[in-house]
């Protein structure tokens, strides 16, 4: 299933930690378009297929479960953010770097891929919607207005990474967040179906010396470039 021609998209691709989720939710908020998460859908399926006692390796038990699993995205009266997974609150659960490990595993079967590549074009509707992800420029909405790869060096984003997790209450070591997401970045960039990487017509932005409003006021402009937004 395609997504409907005419609902513009800004896809948002880039390593863990480049800042694109949080890039893609203030962008999402200031045009007022629709949210695509997509680690989030990933996430959700490896959590999902643990709390199912599947098997790491059970491919096919985990494609079924990418299928059938109901999944509701929301924010709580204080804007926080809401992942409900079958009814139940679970947006802490996959921020863990454990899921994010899963989740980097589970998305390296095509079997998911192809499940979630159908569930994620589902998100395209008026008035836009800005996609988040390692795929949705390359992949999943290669028709989309406007392509941005979000790169930074490994060092900050482990820094980033380390900083939220920590004020999630998470206690986790630097150098052992620098090693997984070391191992994470050549799991994503190396597997043979939707490998992380630019698409040859995205815009490359290096977030490791700018702030979000820097980043964001940077592709709301490309965007307004391209008729985007007034
Ligand atoms: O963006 P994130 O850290 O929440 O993503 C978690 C994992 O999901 C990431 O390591 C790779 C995978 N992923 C993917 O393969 N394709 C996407 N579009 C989004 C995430």
């Amino acid at each position: 299933m395609a997504a409907p021609s005419d609902c513009p998209i800004v896809t948002i691709d880039g390593p863990s930690g480049s800042g694109k989720g949080t890039i893609s939710r203030a962008l999402a908020e200031q045009v007022g378009w629709h949210l695509l998460d997509s680690g989030a859908l990933y996430r959700l399926v490896a959590f999902a297929g643990a709390g199912a006692g599947l098997a790491a390796d059970d491919i096919v038990g985990h494609a079924r479960l990418a299928a059938a699993m109901d999944v509701r995205f929301g924010a709580d009266r204080q804007g926080r953010e809401r992942v409900l997974l079958e009814g139940q609150e679970v947006g802490h659960e996959i921020r863990s770097e454990t899921a994010g490990q899963g989740a980097s595993r589970v998305a390296a079967w095509p079997e998911v891929r192809a499940v979630l590549l159908t569930r994620q074009r589902a998100f395209a509707s008026p008035p836009g919607l800005v996609a988040d992800g390692r795929d949705m420029g390359t992949v999943v909405f290669p028709q989309a207005r406007l392509k941005i790869f979000l790169t930074a060096t490994p060092d900050e984003r482990a820094r980033r990474r380390h900083k939220q997790l920590k004020d999630k209450g998470s206690d986790v070591s630097l150098a052992a967040l620098s090693r997984e997401i070391a191992e994470r970045d050549r799991r994503d960039e190396t597997r043979q179906v939707a490998p992380l990487k630019a698409a040859s017509d995205a815009c490359v932005i290096d977030s490791t010396d700018l702030g979000v409003g820097a980043v964001v006021r940077r592709v709301f402009e490309l965007g307004a470039a391209r008729g985007l937004w007034p």
